[in-house]
C-alpha cells in the first residue's frame, strides 16, 4: 500500500517510524509524469531495501524562464497508479511552498566548471537547480541509497560529485537507460512528440549507434559520424560532445567515454548518451560499446 505525503511533516513521521524499526530506505527522486524509466529505478530500489520513497516534485528552480515548466506533463493520479503496482512505500508529492517555504532560496548549492558544460552551456543554472532539490530531497527523506538513472548523465554525474564534496553520506546508485523497443530513450516530455517527431527522434539513439561504430578512428571521427547522422535526418543538434566518464571533462584521446547528444526535435528537446571505447585512429583498432 502506497502512503501519500503531501508535507514535510507527513514524511518525518512516517520516516522516524521506519528509522525505529531499523529499516533500510531507498529514495527515487522524480518530477512526476512517471514511465518505464522511473519504474525501473523503483524495481532496482525496491529489490535491495526495506523501505522505498518515491519524490514527485516539479522543480520550478531547474527551470528557465521561457523552458516548458508550465506545460510539463500533469499526471498524479497515473503516477501513484504506478508507485502502487511497484510497492513503493510512500510518495512524497508536496507543493513549491512545502519545499520552498521561505521562497526561491537564497543558499544555493553550486554545480561548479562542469555544470557549466553541455546541459548546464544551453540551460544557465539548470545544475544548481537540480542540486538544490536534490540535497533538499535527501536531507527531508534521509535515504541509506538513492537511485538515479545513466539518461541524465550530466545531473547523475553532478549528483554523485555532490554527495561525495559535501559528505551527504547516502549511496548513490546508477540505472542503466530505459528504452522504447526501437531504442528511444524513455523520457516524460516523449508526450510532447507528435507521429512524425517520434518518427525523427529516433535519431538521436541512431546517432549514437554510427557514433559508437566509428569511435575506433578517434574522437573526433565518433563525433563527426553521429553529427552527420542526426544533420540527415534533419534533427537541429544542440551537442554532441565526448566526455571523460571519470571527470565529466571533454574527452582529448582515447580510451572509456561517453557520447552524449542534445538536439530539438520539432519543439522538444531531447537527450541521450552511450558508453563506448574511443580508438586512437590507428588502422587495426577496435571499436566496442560497453553496455
Ligand atoms: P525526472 O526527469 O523525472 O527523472 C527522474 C529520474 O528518472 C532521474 O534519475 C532520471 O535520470 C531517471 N530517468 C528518466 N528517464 C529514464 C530512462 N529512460 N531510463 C532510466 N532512468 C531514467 O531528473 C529529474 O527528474 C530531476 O532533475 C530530479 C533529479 C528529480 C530533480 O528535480
Amino acid at each position: 500500500m502506497t502512503a501519500v505525503a503531501r508535507t514535510r511533516a507527513d514524511l518525518a513521521s512516517t520516516r522516524a517510524q521506519w528509522l525505529a524499526a531499523r529499516d533500510s530506505v531507498a529514495v527515487v527522486m522524480t518530477m512526476g509524469a512517471l514511465h518505464a524509466g522511473h519504474a525501473e529505478l523503483i524495481r532496482r530500489a525496491r529489490e535491495r531495501n526495506d523501505r522505498v520513497i518515491v519524490t514527485d516534485f516539479l522543480n520550478p528552480l531547474q527551470f528557465a524562464p521561457g523552458e516548458d515548466l508550465d506545460k510539463y506533463p500533469r499526471t498524479f493520479a497515473a503516477d501513484l497508479e504506478l508507485c502502487r503496482a511497484e510497492g513503493v512505500d510512500l510518495l512524497f508529492a508536496p507543493g513549491p511552498s512545502e519545499v520552498y517555504p521561505g521562497g526561491v532560496p537564497v543558499v544555493r548549492v553550486a554545480a561548479g566548471p562542469i555544470g557549466d558544460l553541455l546541459e548546464g552551456e544551453s540551460r544557465p543554472g539548470h545544475f544548481d537547480g537540480v542540486l538544490t532539490v536534490v540535497a533538499k530531497l535527501l536531507s527531508l527523506t534521509a535515504p541509506h541509497r538513492a537511485y538515479f538513472g545513466q539518461k541524465d548523465a550530466q545531473q547523475l554525474w553532478l549528483i554523485s560529485q555532490m554527495v561525495r564534496d559535501l559528505d551527504f553520506g547516502v549511496e548513490i546508485i546508477e540505472v542503466p537507460t530505459v528504452r522504447d523497443q526501437d531504442g528511444l530513450a524513455l523520457s516524460s516530455r516523449n508526450i510532447y512528440l507528435v507521429d512524425a517527431d517520434r518518427l525523427q527522434a529516433l535519431a538521436l539513439h541512431e546517432a549514437l549507434g554510427a557514433g559508437a561504430a566509428a569511435a575506433a578512428g578517434g574522437p573526433t571521427a565518433a563525433i563527426e559520424a553521429a553529427r552527420a547522422h542526426l544533420s540527415e535526418a534533419g534533427v537541429k543538434v544542440d551537442y554532441v560532445s565526448l566526455v571523460n566518464p571519470q571527470s565529466f571533462e571533454l574527452m582529448q584521446g582515447g580510451g572509456p567515454a561517453l557520447l552524449v547528444v542534445a538536439a530539438h526535435v520539432g519543439s522538444t528537446r531531447l537527450i541521450d548518451n552511450v558508453r563506448l571505447r574511443v580508438g586512437t585512429g590507428e588502422k587495426g583498432g577496435r571499436h566496442a560499446v560497453d553496455d
